[in-house]
């Protein structure tokens, strides 16, 4: 019988508070045992992103409850733990350290060994957390803060093969919601918006798509939407709604475009590779969108790989998916001291160059 560890995880990089508990024995599926998320959506929403001081505010008031509670639900208590697994970056300096600071304080009162995750490889990880899927894998993660195409080959072992050059596209769908007056989060508003438009109406932008790379670009977009914006309401006095449905669904079939062709593009790459078993997963808020979904799923079926969306809750920043990369770190050997430092910027791929672009959810590698 191989050998069962169980972690505590921590996630506190950008405006979710988080913990959970994971416990794997070798060879088997992963169970979350309990995982909490306190969000900060309420705390921010009168600034038009998230306020660093603010999330880190509610980030070290809200720690310790997590912790408490995650360790309820999963009727264990710290001795009953093997390590703590805490987010060391990319995100948010004061929240990062916040976590940080937390996790450190509790293996410093417990003896438990610590270990420092990468808040990106929380995500890419999370295809093996829930459906066990098998090394190596291309990874498309794609939410309000992160755009990028890994290849997965181990729990530190990732090569990016592209990414935005400047905004994620959930930032895209958000700003762009603001400009037309609708709700935030933007992504679900502009889908529902999408659904009753025609995407033909409006030809928005394809960015990149001349460049025979996986890099993307989104903020162009963003600006076309405004001078598409402007040009009708000069025009016309005002938008209808057919006319702000039209220019979601325009602007939403841009972002499908744009992430079929450089799928398409880094699956290639990937494939040539000749991999053992032939994986591509998508995370991230915006894999939530069923267009961008389901194209995703066909490009996968016509280039013949497995196609994984871990469910929305895992997808989207919580402390389970820390606690299980954490997890396969300690199974690799992998344990921090207690001069472990909060990270700002951390690439996943320690070879190619960083990309360039911080948003408004904080450094994006
Ligand atoms: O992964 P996530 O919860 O947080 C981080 O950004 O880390 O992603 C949130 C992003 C938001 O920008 C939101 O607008 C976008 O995901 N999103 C969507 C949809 N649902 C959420 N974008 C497009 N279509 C959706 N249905
Ligand atoms: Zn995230």
């Amino acid at each position: 019988m191989g050998r069962t560890l169980t972690i505590l995880g921590l996630e506190s990089s950008c405006d979710d508070t988080a913990a959970a508990v994971v416990r794997q024995t070798d060879g088997k599926p992963a169970e979350i045992l309990s995982s909490v998320v306190y969000g900060q959506t309420d705390l921010h929403r009168d600034f038009g992103g998230v306020v660093p001081e603010i999330a880190a505010r509610a980030h070290a008031e809200k720690l310790d409850i997590c912790v408490r509670e995650a360790l309820a639900n999963s009727t264990l208590t710290l001795g009953d733990l093997d390590g703590v697994a805490v987010t060391a970056g990319p995100g948010l300096i004061g929240g990062v350290l916040s976590g940080v600071m937390c996790a450190k304080g509790i293996c410093v009162a417990t003896g438990l060994p610590l270990v420092g995750v990468n808040h990106l490889a929380g995500h890419a990880l999370t295809p093996r957390l829930t459906d066990a899927m098998a090394y190596p894998y291309l990874m498309l993660l794609v939410s309000g803060g992160h755009c990028q195409f890994l290849v997965v080959r181990g729990p530190d072992d990732f090569t990016r093969l592209g990414g935005t050059i400047d905004d994620a596209p959930g930032e895209a769908f958000d700003k762009s919601a603001r400009l037309l007056g609708l709700a935030q989060p933007g992504g679900p508003a502009i889908e529902a918006e999408a659904r009753k438009g025609d995407a033909t109406r409006f030809r928005f932008p394809r960015p990149l798509l001349d460049r025979p790379d996986c890099n993307l670009s989104f903020s162009g977009l963003k600006t076309a939407l405004l001078r598409q914006r402007d040009q009708i309401i000069s025009e016309n006095g005002g938008l209808t709604q057919a006319d702000r449905a039209d220019i979601c669904a325009g602007f939403q079939q841009a972002v499908v475009d744009v992430l079929a062709a450089k799928t398409r593009r880094a699956l290639g790459i990937y494939l040539a590779e000749n991999p053992p078993i032939a994986g591509f997963a998508v995370a991230g808020g915006v894999a939530a969108n069923t267009a961008i979904r389901s194209v995703l799923e066909t490009v996968c079926r016509e280039l013949g790989a497995d196609f994984t969306a871990p469910p929305m809750a895992l997808c989207t920043d919580n402390g389970a998916m820390i606690a299980y990369a954490g997890l396969e770190l300690f199974r690799a050997g992998k344990r921090n001291d207690m001069g472990m430092t909060a990270r700002p910027r951390w690439p996943l791929d320690k070879v190619s160059a960083a990309m360039l672009g911080s948003g408004k959810k904080g450094a994006k590698a």
